[in-house]
């Protein structure tokens, strides 16, 4: 489905709100992984990107979800074939790792014994009997994920900005409210 309605205000605010979550925590998740050393401040640092990984896992059941009933909308000029197979691929891309970066850390957490405290909110407790087998699988996808993201991000960037710069058409400009 497509229609002129569906870059409303709320596809652009949920766009956004997510795109700034989502390429925050991965510098947050790489910094964490290759800079800090283990020890209690790790944890603490650990703690938090858990914590907001959760937020982003609700708010994005809602921002993925109002995308898949809303549908997509249509492109603003004609182009190749091969680019916008590829932007659709780069946006499904996206969509899917909105939800399963969170969910592979949830459940990797789940697995592996450790509790997520959402800011004192609530609590998702660990299981009663931590494994460690499948604890490690989940972190390995969300690391794996985590890659497949950054390079879809870098072309949907790339994407953007060859459409803005060099085809000059309206692409950032309908996802910025400008066109
Ligand atoms: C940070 C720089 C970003 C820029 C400049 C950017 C720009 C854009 C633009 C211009 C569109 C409209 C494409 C069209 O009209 O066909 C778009 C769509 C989209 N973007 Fe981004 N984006 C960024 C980050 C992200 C991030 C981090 C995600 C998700 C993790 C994301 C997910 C999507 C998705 C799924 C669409 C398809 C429409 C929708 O569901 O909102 N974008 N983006
Ligand atoms: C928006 C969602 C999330 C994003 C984009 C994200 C991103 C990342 C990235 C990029 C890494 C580094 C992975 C690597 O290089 O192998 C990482 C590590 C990690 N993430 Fe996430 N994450 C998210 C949510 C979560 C959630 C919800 C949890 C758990 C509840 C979690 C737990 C962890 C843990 C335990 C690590 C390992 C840190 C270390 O290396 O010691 N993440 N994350």
């Amino acid at each position: 489905m497509a229609s002129g309605l569906n870059w409303d205000g709320l596809s652009r605010l949920n766009h956004w709100l997510v795109a700034a979550a989502m390429v925050a925590m991965l510098v947050f998740g790489v910094y964490l992984h290759e800079f800090v050393p283990r020890g209690p401040e790790k944890g603490a640092l650990i703690g938090i990107h858990k914590a907001v990984g959760v937020v982003v896992l609700i708010y994005g059941v809602w921002r993925v979800g109002y995308r898949l009933i809303q549908g997509f909308l249509e492109e603003t000029t004609a182009m190749p074939k091969w680019q916008s197979t590829l932007a659709k691929v780069v946006h499904w891309v996206l969509l899917i790792s909105v939800i399963a970066m969170p969910l592979t850390g949830v459940l990797g957490s789940y697995f592996g014994g450790r509790d997520i405290d959402v800011f004192g909110l609530f609590t998702i407790a660990s299981a009663m009997e931590p494994t460690k087998g499948l604890s490690d699988a989940f972190m390995g996808m969300h690391g794996v994920f985590a890659k497949m993201t950054i390079l879809a991000l870098v072309l949907h960037v790339l994407g953007a900005i060859k459409h803005h710069y060099i085809d000059r058409d309206d692409t950032l400009k309908r996802m910025l409210g400008r066109a």
